[in-house]
């Protein structure tokens, strides 16, 4: 049977990734996966726009060359490209996209421009077969999004945020406690030790008809908190367990409503052990991207290219529907 290999590419904030994927028999396998993350930004407590394109500039021949030697391929090899499009800062974007569509036309081979959504939730196609109808959670520094995937390239948004992405809630709250960036491993680690019951915050959009989050209560609840002298430890520990409870919560009502039996949690709050834990207990089948998959980085858009060859959706279009969540 005929194997494609596809290369992903993400440069939508500050992350430089490259991924390779295997699509064989209808199955698909990461090959390959470096992400060069940016540090220069730390020292201005924010993403530069910029700078970070000029450091994309800089980095991604040198991340193009790590992966096809992880993949053990070489560039004429591949068969398809697929590059994020958007959402993203722009100008990070275009080095992404234009490199992309540049190594399409070079080797004569489709390209598929990508949504960045599309590929947090296809990042969970590398643990298990995905085929929808499924419920999809992608919570990031930048996106709190609950959407059903009733057909392939098909997404109804059921519920968002309705002000903090649920990774900035974790980055802010790591931010006041002292505990550095990003916050989400930060509060993770420190929650270890704390005391989840030490800090009563209160359910946000507690008895919503609909499906929403919100997470900026809980961030002044623990400001409030921390003013008041609560350790760094039991802070972490009780908003970590909150945010888990309305994630979760939600979701699961979510699931219900729509009859979906499979829900996909993505994104990089998708790598937060109790998270996992606890959509562990709803008794739904739960699917998470595998290790490395959960940030930002390119394999995830080479696997959502992927789900479009094997849906023989046309290069260059995006999933419908995809476009018109971007923020
Ligand atoms: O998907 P991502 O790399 O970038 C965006 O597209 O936003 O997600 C980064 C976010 C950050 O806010 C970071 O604090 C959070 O994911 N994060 C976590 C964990 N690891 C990363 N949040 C909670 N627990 C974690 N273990
Ligand atoms: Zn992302």
């Amino acid at each position: 049977h005929s194997r494609t290999l596809i290369l992903g590419i993400d440069t939508s904030c500050d992350d430089t990734g490259v991924g390779v994927v295997e699509l064989a028999g209808g199955r698909v396998r990461v090959l390959a996966n470096r992400v060069w993350s940016q540090t220069v930004h730390a020292q201005y407590g924010g993403v530069m726009p910029e700078l970070a394109s000029r450091e994309h500039v800089e980095r991604i021949d040198a991340v193009m060359a790590d992966a096809l030697a992880e993949a053990g391929v070489t560039v004429d090899e591949l068969g398809a490209v697929a590059a994020t499009s958007g959402p993203g800062l722009v100008g990070a974007l275009l080095v992404g996209l234009m490199y992309g569509k540049g190594v399409a036309q070079a080797l004569g081979v489709p390209f598929h421009a990508t949504h960045h959504l599309e590929g947090h939730i296809f990042a969970a196609a590398s643990e298990a077969e995905l085929a929808p109808p499924f419920l999809a959670l992608v919570v990031s520094g930048g996106h709190t999004h609950l959407f059903d995937v009733p057909r392939e390239g098909e997404y109804v948004l059921v519920g968002a945020t309705k002000d903090d992405a649920a990774g900035e809630a974790f980055d802010k709250i790591a931010r006041l406690s002292g505990l550095g960036y990003p916050g989400g491993p930060a509060i993770a680690e420190a929650a270890l030790t704390g005391n989840a019951d030490a800090v009563p915050f209160k359910e946000p959009l507690q008895g919503q008809k609909g499906f929403d989050f919100s997470f900026s209560g809980l961030k002044t609840a623990a400001l409030l908190a921390h003013r008041a002298g609560a350790s760094a430890p039991d802070l972490a520990a009780s908003f970590q367990k909150a945010a888990v409870h309305t994630l979760v919560k939600t979701t699961r009502r979510a699931a219900e409503a729509t009859g979906r039996d499979t829900v996909v949690v993505s994104g990089g709050v998708a790598a937060n052990r109790a998270l996992r834990e606890a959509f562990a207990g709803t008794g739904l089948r739960v699917v998470f991207p595998g290790r490395g998959l959960n940030t930002d980085n390119g394999a995830m858009i080479a696997l959502a290219g992927a789900a479009a060859i094997t849906a023989g959706r046309a290069p260059g279009t995006l999933a419908e529907g995809a476009e018109a969540y971007a923020p």
